[in-house]
């Protein structure tokens, strides 16, 4: 970076004129006021980004405190005001144009300027500029702003009976009585997931949920940078759109400086070209000879190799030189990473193949999908929490991560956090589950939606995939004979809205002479890009083709079978209760266990209730609830312990059918949570791991070893995969041990080994009959095998267990006679931060099953804290589990009694 800097301050004195100044951008951060429409209330607003929940929070509660969802509804049935004075920048040049730019508003609004409406909003993921230049009042007049947000409740309500006057219909219709969601999100471009659902409050948000700014400039701006990257036998093109905006009806006239130190010997410059002001985009190459590149890699492959590259522009209105002292600098600072990305379908004996090659190399997507940080848009872009997100996903061996079409656009900095951590990101533009009208000025706006949103994140190297919808496809096939004979109509607006405008738009970010990323796909699920054609698919589930989406939860989700051999399973997952000192921060005084019950069921979304949380376990786990509300801790337990146990099981599947491409990508659902509830979620709404998140680390990790169970031959159909590159092809020698244990006791019985050599990207496979193992004349039930993957220097590098029957069935198990002591403790503080690192030895004297770690001390266990490991199985006597809690206080004294510890033992005995 330093190195960057030098050399910008260097070549500006050689190359830019002095007098040329840098187009001035004001944010209009603070001294916001909120009113509702009804001028009987008003409140001062903190700072944009801001919404109204946030606003009204300290008067009327925070939204996510018990029932205030349900309490708080009416805030979103108001028109609310936000307004703000401000003064102009005081040297103005008389050249100087000044827009006032919205980043985004939530979202049907009316914006008034000194008493003129300026303008009318109605999508909030698009981004608004009004010239205000004649409006403006000069020093000592002050501006006076005004945001009329009217109530997304009454609009969503009032564009519907529009529409059924004119004779159409736009389904789903409102759902009966289902308190916690409401209707006809489909009728405005608003986040869907803000109208409720299976695993979020219904919460309609209302705000100014990105920046506001003025900016002055004399005749563009640069907004974006476009840059897409090709590979040729020598070089690698930069292929760069840099896109501005002006409101000029002229032609203008453009010079552009592109520094990138570490990947050019010098900059490199465009002397000047004209620009139309239709389309005033400023389109190059820039070529840069291979040995300078090191490539940007998914996580677990290589280095995620990200290269500063700033982008700056003057802009004049006649050839020749920049005015003196105008506003005509406008700059981009981005960071590039080299790499490919294709999606390779090829036909094969049952279908086709769906999956992502990355630098030529065919990769196996590990994941999980992504929903907003938080249910209100405004609070969704704090870099701490989606740094711990990412990051999380990136310790636990994740390569692909989806922005999943309920929730937004993510922010710069999701994406940037994206790139680092080397997660690729699968987007799906914000539309779900739903038809959508493409009457009036629709069309328009949800084409500018996509073309901005579209230039805003195509340079980033972890950008693999746009899909225009999330299961919308599959909703009209599926329910096609609900819709009558609307049906036809429907079908012909969904194709004219994705495949005709939206698939189009799409286009200004990709190329013709190169593709820098596959797509866009129309739909997830579907038949995949190759497949879409006049017609819908017959079953955009197909497990031959594309993609799917796999709910299976009320069968026995740890039975095989139940999985269909897909290519790529975009959603998967299953449901658990966050941990007990979760809820606890989310319970106001009263803590007892009834009002805990009270909250659990109040949040539990799902249509089906808890019918297949309640199921899951009944097939695996010795936990009779007749009532669950009597048992809380077990229930969180249990619930934790079957997520884990199903969806490791679903990833051994699916991984173990990477051989010719059968199956390859598997994303769980879902990483995190907006609030505190029974959800399928792997981290909880604080940022703590669930028992999945901890297993996840294990059987998403880049070499493993997979046990199946063949019920039909009673075999063992045993998997080791290897998911790495290497620059030449090599085979690595390993060991597999297969220990076989009975639950009485502590040390192995048996043990059986096999010698196997794998390269890398590949997997092998071998059956050992089930017999082989079997302890004398001990049954299945009375036994557990543990498999070990040993390199050639005798270190385990990937370990299993295998169970062969469900846990309930297990006999001969024993109390393990578990002790915890704390044995070590560091404490170091950054920036008045304190990490406090706690050594656990754990011993027993019989083999522990799911050993469950909680802290519990009352006063850390609200602070964010992390285990080395946890769910585990212990076979060894003794063993080291490392705790970690981050305090902003102090270092933090703690002793075993603070850690409660629970075992599947203690319910078998
Ligand atoms: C919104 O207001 C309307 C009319 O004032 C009322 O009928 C409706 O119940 C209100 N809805 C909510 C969620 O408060
Ligand atoms: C300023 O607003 C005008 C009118 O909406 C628009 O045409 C122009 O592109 C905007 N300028 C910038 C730099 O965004
Ligand atoms: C069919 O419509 C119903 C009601 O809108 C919805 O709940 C269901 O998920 C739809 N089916 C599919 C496959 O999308
Ligand atoms: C186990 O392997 C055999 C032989 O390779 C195969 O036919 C069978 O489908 C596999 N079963 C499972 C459950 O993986």
């Amino acid at each position: 970076m330093l190195k960057i800097i030098n050399f910008l301050c260097l070549s500006t004195l050689v190359l830019i004129p002095l007098e040329a100044k840098n187009v001035q951008v004001d944010e209009l951060t603070k001294g916001w006021t909120l009113r509702d429409g009804d001028s009987t209330m008003q409140f001062s607003v903190a700072k944009i980004p801001s919404g109204v929940y946030t606003a009204v929070k300290d008067k009327y509660g925070d939204l996510l405190a018990p029932d205030n969802d349900v309490k708080l509804r009416w805030i979103a049935n108001k028109t609310w005001i936000y307004s703000r004075k401000f003064e102009t920048a005081n040297e103005l040049g008389q050249d100087s144009l000044v827009n006032l730019t919205f980043h985004g508003i939530d979202t049907v609004a009316k914006i008034w300027l000194n008493g003129e409406l300026l303008g009318e909003t109605d999508n909030m993921f698009i981004r608004y500029s009004y010239s205000v230049g004649h409006l403006l009042n000069f020093s000592p007049n002050q501006n006076n702003l005004e945001i009329e947000i009217l109530s997304p409740l009454v609009e969503a309500n009032a564009r519907v009976q529009e529409l059924e006057q004119k004779g159409n219909s736009a389904p789903p219709s409102c759902p009966e009585s289902r308190g916690d969601v409401e209707c006809h999100r489909n009728m405005l471009r608003k986040m869907q997931m803000s109208f409720g659902g299976a695993w979020n409050p219904a919460a309609l948000s209302s705000g100014i949920w990105k920046p506001v700014t003025i900016e002055y400039y004399t005749v563009a701006i640069l907004r974006d940078v476009d840059v897409a990257i090709k590979r040729t036998d020598t070089h690698w093109i930069m292929d760069c759109r840099a896109i501005l905006n002006t409101p000029d009806s002229e032609k203008f006239y453009v010079q552009l400086f592109v520094y990138a130190s570490q990947l050019l010997d010098e900059p490199f410059i465009i002397e000047e070209k004209q620009l139309s002001y239709a389309s005033p985009t400023l389109e190059f190459q820039i070529h840069i000879p291979k040995e300078k590149v090191k490539l940007w890699w998914p996580n677990g492959y290589g280095t995620q190799q990200l290269y500063p590259v700033m982008f700056s522009i003057k802009t004049y209105r006649s050839s020749g030189e920049p005015r003196l002292s105008s506003r005509t600098d406008s700059q981009k600072l981005l960071h590039i990473g080299f790499r490919t990305i294709e999606l390779v379908e090829d036909k094969d004996a049952r279908g086709r193949t769906f999956y992502f090659r990355v630098n030529g190399h065919p990769i196996f997507m590990k994941g999980v999908n992504y929903v907003p940080a938080q249910t209100l848009p405004e609070l969704s872009a704090e870099t701490e929490t989606l740094k711990h997100l990412l990051n999380s996903a990136h310790d636990a061996n994740m390569n692909m991560i989806r922005v999943w079409g309920g929730g937004l656009y993510e922010s710069d900095s999701f994406y940037s956090l994206a790139d680092t951590y080397g997660l690729l990101v699968w987007q799906d533009m914000t539309f779900t589950k739903a038809t959508y009208p493409i009457d009036g000025e629709l069309m328009a706006s949800m084409r500018q939606e996509t073309v901005q949103n579209a230039q805003r994140l195509a340079y980033h190297a972890s950008l693999a995939l746009i899909v225009t919808n999330n299961e919308i496809e599959l909703y009209l096939v599926k329910n096609r004979s609900d819709f009558g004979a609307e049906a036809k109509r429907l079908e012909d607006e969904y194709k004219l809205l994705f495949v005709g405008n939206l698939c189009a738009e799409l286009d200004i970010i990709s190329r013709n002479d190169f593709n820098p990323r596959p797509g866009p796909m129309i739909s997830t699920p579907s038949l995949g890009i190759i497949e879409p054609g006049k017609e819908l698919a017959k079953d955009p589930q197909s497990p031959d083709y594309g993609d799917v989406h796999i709910y299976e939860d009320e069968r026995d989700a740890l039975a095989q079978n139940i999985y269909p051999q897909a290519r790529f399973v975009t959603e998967f997952g299953y449901a658990s209760l966050p941990m007990r000192s979760s809820w606890q921060r989310v319970l106001g005084e009263d803590k007892s266990d009834a009002s805990l019950a009270a909250l659990i069921r109040q949040r539990q979304h799902d249509p089906k209730g808890f019918i297949p949380l309640l199921q899951q376990i009944a097939y695996q786990l010795p936990f009779t609830l007749q009532n669950w509300e009597d048992n809380i801790d077990e229930f969180i337990y249990f619930s934790q312990v079957s997520q884990a146990l199903t969806t490791k099981l679903a990833i051994d599947v699916f991984r173990s059918r990477r051989g010719d491409y059968q199956t390859m990508g598997a994303l769980i659902w879902q990483l995190n949570d907006v609030w505190l509830a029974p959800t399928w979620s792997c981290i909880d709404f604080f940022g703590n791991y669930k028992m999945v998140y901890y297993w996840a680390k294990d059987f998403l990790a880049a070499t493993n070893i997979i046990a199946l169970y063949n019920d039909e031959r009673d075999q063992l159909n045993i998997t080791i995969t290897r998911e790495d590159y290497m620059e030449s092809p090599d085979v690595k020698l390993y060991n597999i041990f297969i220990n076989t244990f009975l639950w009485k006791d502590i040390f192995s019985k048996k043990a059986i080994a096999r010698a196997i050599g794998l390269r890398s990207s590949s997997i092998d496979q071998l059956v050992i009959p089930l017999e082989s193992v079997l302890y004398e004349h001990h049954s299945k039930e009375e036994i557990f095998l543990e498999i070990l993957l040993k390199d050639e220097e005798d270190r385990v590098v990937a370990k299993n267990f295998f169970y062969p029957v469900p846990i309930k069935d297990i006999i001969g198990i024993k109390d393990p006679k578990l002790n915890i002591d704390v044995i070590d403790v560091e404490c170091s503080n950054t920036n008045s931060h304190y990490t406090n690192k706690f050594t656990l030895r754990i011993t027993i004297k019989y083999p522990a099953l799911f050993v469950y770690l909680e802290l519990t001390d009352p006063e850390y266990a609200n602070q964010m804290h992390t285990f080395s490991m946890n769910g585990f199985t212990q076979t060894v006597p003794l063993q080291n589990i490392y705790l970690e809690i981050k305090n902003d206080l102090s270092c933090i004294t703690l002793n075993s009694e603070h850690i409660s510890v629970k075992t599947m033992n203690q319910y078998m005995l």
